[in-house]
């Protein structure tokens, strides 16, 4: 597809006549911008857009970072850290290279009603099945925690996250958090513009329910790029066969949340911890990936 984005040379002169280098001036608005040709279809009264060459270019650097940021959590976690501590290393390398935080200040609601998320990532530590909000709190022997990171890069959108084991913890914990791991995989295998949404959840809702742990229904995958979340949701449960074809160039997201007892969840007061109702563990991994011609390229990796 022909836009400005991928038909002008980077050095040239800007076509809006300021005098400045296209790269400097008007080139990651017109990669962002989605053209009126874009491909785009309707799903639930939303649209899915198929992503063009210069999109996926923007989104693709944004999910590396995120990745890089993941990395950087991985190597300093440990016990006695705060959760806080990993929210400000997060917080300042996203802005040291360029982007900034999509979770801080991120909206629920409309108007009065808004509360906006207060950190820059979400930690999730035990019960808590996600949208945790990075405390005080060390991180003990026997925890498990996620880091969710979403960097914004020039309006493009990379989301991802990882759990952390702090110590020793019983093996059923240990299989719960690498279950949650492969559920997140065996998703990934069913992207491939032949199959359907509902090839995804299936595939993960069966390995999960085959070890005895329950799939969370009340937070789904997300499409993801332009915005932090765009239409599809992608459930991480369901029928084969069914639900909304992918597509190449769709972006999206899968992002298990699985729990040890049931999975019914409770809002906590501050209007964003999710938690398990009965109070068992939580695990979750995310990817973004984008589908392609033959499969899926996993941008988060
Ligand atoms: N990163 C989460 C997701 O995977 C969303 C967090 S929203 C926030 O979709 F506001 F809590 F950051
Ligand atoms: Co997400
Ligand atoms: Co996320």
């Amino acid at each position: 597809m022909k836009t400005a984005a991928n038909t002008i040379s980077r050095n040239a002169q800007c076509w809006c006549g300021s005098g400045k280098k296209y790269k400097k001036c008007h080139l990651l608005k017109d990669q962002k911008q989605v053209p009126s040709s874009a491909e785009k279809y309707r799903h639930k009264g939303r649209s899915i857009i198929l992503k063009t060459e210069a999109q996926i270019d923007g989104i693709r650097k944004s999910c590396q970072l995120t990745k890089a940021l993941l990395d950087m959590v991985e190597e300093r976690i440990l016990e006695g850290v705060t959760t806080s501590e990993i929210d400000e290393w997060v917080h300042r390398e996203t802005l040291a290279k360029g982007a900034t935080p999509a979770p801080l200040n991120y909206g629920r609601g409309q108007g009065r009603q808004r509360i906006p998320f207060p950190k820059s990532i979400c930690t999730s530590l035990n019960d808590v099945i996600c949208h945790g909000i990075p405390n005080s709190k060390p991180l003990q022997n026997g925890d498990i925690v996620n880091v969710d990171v979403t960097c914004d890069l020039n309006g493009f959108f990379g989301d991802a996250s990882r759990m952390f084991i702090i110590g020793d913890v019983p093996d059923r914990t240990r299989e719960l958090v690498e279950v949650t791991r492969e559920c997140l995989n065996l998703g990934i295998e069913q992207v491939c513009p032949e199959n359907k949404l509902g090839d995804i959840g299936h595939a993960i809702q069966s390995h999960a329910e085959k070890h005895g742990f329950s799939v969370v229904r009340d937070f789904a995958g997300h499409g993801v790029g332009l915005e932090f979340h765009e239409a599809p949701q992608v459930l991480h449960y369901g029928q084969s066969g069914i639900g909304e074809a992918l597509r190449e160039n769709m972006i999206f997201t899968i992002e298990p949340m699985i729990n040890m007892g049931g999975f019914e969840c409770k809002i906590l007061g501050d209007g964003w911890t999710a938690v398990t109702l009965d109070g068992t563990l939580s695990a979750q991994w995310e990817h973004t990936m984008l589908v392609t011609e033959n499969g899926v390229e996993v941008l988060t990796a």
